[in-house]
């Protein structure tokens, strides 16, 4: 039995606050901007079987062995790496997954806080009407003249730095849990809302444009596989995806562990988050296709898509403004659970072993984070010509987190649970007694996950693929 733990940071209050904590970290752009966005450029149906299958068989694993490693160090992930790998007589060297966690943090939140204040902007924009009747080339422009000034997306990007900040500073517990609780589900019921809006009124607008049935076209779009379409590209962005999705590979699904109460099922508890987050994305697609087929929109819409589509529709549907505006806050609110999950980390560790009070270390992280994201910001405008890589700043920056530093977090936390921690010492922290689930789980931790995950990686950096 391992010894009763508890975290100096506090622990949720049960079951259910870690769960809805843990969507609320797991739900948010990831779902409702890129998702659909990547899904689009990825050409549909077969791109989102392959992310399934990343979900079920390599995030859902890893998920519960990152949580699994969260709660036994009861740490901010690097001592919680540099703790288990100790008390496993392992390198000290572990803790370096906690490292490069926190590098890929500040990252991730740089550009995501940037694309959360263009949300921002939105919920203001639909809220004042300027989306009413407007065409899908109107929204267009409306968009690209955000991009285009950096100023405001400055102010934007601002905002929601310091609100993110602010609930920090405050510690997950008391400022995130009340947060979440009505939110997510608001979240859920509004999508519905749009999908349901999606099967009726972008009929009318189809058939006028000689579409006959625009949510056919879209859900064949998102279901329909063409295998065709796929790319060694795309390969590599859906299971960067898996992981970017359910907030995995870089600690913030640690540190909530961390926090978890002993005798919760953390297999349980991984099925329902993984199961929410995923609805939560197949119906954003589910809202946006069809607009973009009863608009005839192209699906390759990259970055902007969603800010391309759902307007035009919030636009003609009765009651558009009230929806509309619903539908920003809530996303703003989504993508703000999920950045305080990404200064988490870094912010729990400095609070260990810097000994800063929590206010401090968040202001410390926000000030980090809000530099970074500058550069995200100019590469949207004043300097798009500057390329690394083939890509402007802000992709650079999505793409080597999503899709190369998250994996390889994963990997090595499925080769840390798999072949490094005594098999004992997993089982009594799964608390499952030595049934046929925790066998078929421990054979995927140990060798089809981190197998498949290091196989499309060394595919992708050798240029194989
Ligand atoms: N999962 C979040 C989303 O889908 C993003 C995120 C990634 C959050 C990594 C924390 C860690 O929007």
């Amino acid at each position: 039995m391992a010894e009763r733990r508890e975290s100096l940071h506090g622990q949720w209050s049960g079951r259910w606050a870690f769960i809805l904590a843990a969507t609320g970290s797991a739900v948010g752009l990831g779902n409702i901007w890129k998702f659909p966005y990547i899904t689009g450029d990825n050409g549909g149906g077969a791109f989102v079987i392959v992310y399934l299958v990343c979900i079920a068989l390599i995030g859902i694993p890893v998920m519960m062995a990152e949580i699994l490693l969260g709660r036994r160090g009861r740490r901010s992930p690097i001592n919680t790496m540099t703790h288990l790998a100790e008390e496993e007589g392992r390198s000290p060297a572990w803790k370096l997954l906690g490292g490069g966690g926190i590098v890929a943090g500040f990252l991730i939140l740089s550009f995501y806080s940037v694309v959360a204040g263009i949300v921002l902007a939105f919920f203001f924009r639909t809220a004042s009407g300027v989306f009413e009747g407007q065409t899908a080339d109107g929204v267009g422009a409306l968009f690209g003249s955000l991009l285009g000034d950096p100023e405001r997306l400055l102010a934007w990007h601002t905002i929601f730095m310091v609100m993110t900040t602010v609930v920090v500073a405050r510690g997950v517990r008391s400022g995130l849990e009340q947060l979440v609780r009505y939110l997510m589900p608001a979240l859920f019921i509004l999508l519905i809302v749009m999908v349901g809006y999606a099967m009726n009124a972008e009929y009318a607008a189809g058939v006028a444009r000689g579409v006959d049935t625009p949510f056919m076209s879209g859900l064949s779009f998102m279901f329909n596989p063409d295998f065709s379409k796929l790319s060694g590209d795309s390969v590599l962005i859906a299971l960067g995806h898996a992981f970017f999705t359910l907030s995995l590979g870089m600690g913030a699904i640690m540190v909530y562990g961390s926090y978890l109460p002993q005798n919760t099922s953390i297999a349980r508890t991984t099925i329902t988050i993984a199961l929410m987050d995923t609805v939560v994305a197949l119906l954003a697609g589910l809202a946006i296709f069809p607009i973009v087929f009863a608009n005839g929109l192209a699906p390759d819409q990259s970055f902007g898509l969603v800010f391309k589509t759902l307007p035009l529709a919030f636009g003609h549907m009765p009651g558009g403004i009230f929806f509309g505006s619903l539908f920003f806050l809530l996303l703003a609110f989504a993508a703000w659970t999920s950045a305080i999950s990404l200064s988490e980390p870094v912010v729990a560790w400095l609070v260990e072993n810097r000994s800063l009070s929590r206010i401090y270390a968040a202001t410390v992280v926000g000030l980090i984070t809000w530099v970074l994201g500058i550069a995200s910001l100019l590469s949207l405008n004043v300097w798009s010509g500057y390329k690394i890589f083939g890509m402007p700043f802000i992709d650079l920056a999505d793409y080597i987190t999503a899709n190369i530093l998250l994996p390889l977090g994963g990997l090595l936390i499925a080769i840390f649970v798999g072949w490094k921690m005594k098999k004992e010492s997993v089982a009594d922290e799964l608390a499952i007694k030595q049934t046929r689930a925790f066998d078929l789980w421990y054979v995927v931790i140990r060798y089809l996950s981190p197998i498949a995950i290091a196989i499309v990686l060394y595919l992708k950096i050798f240029k194989v693929i």
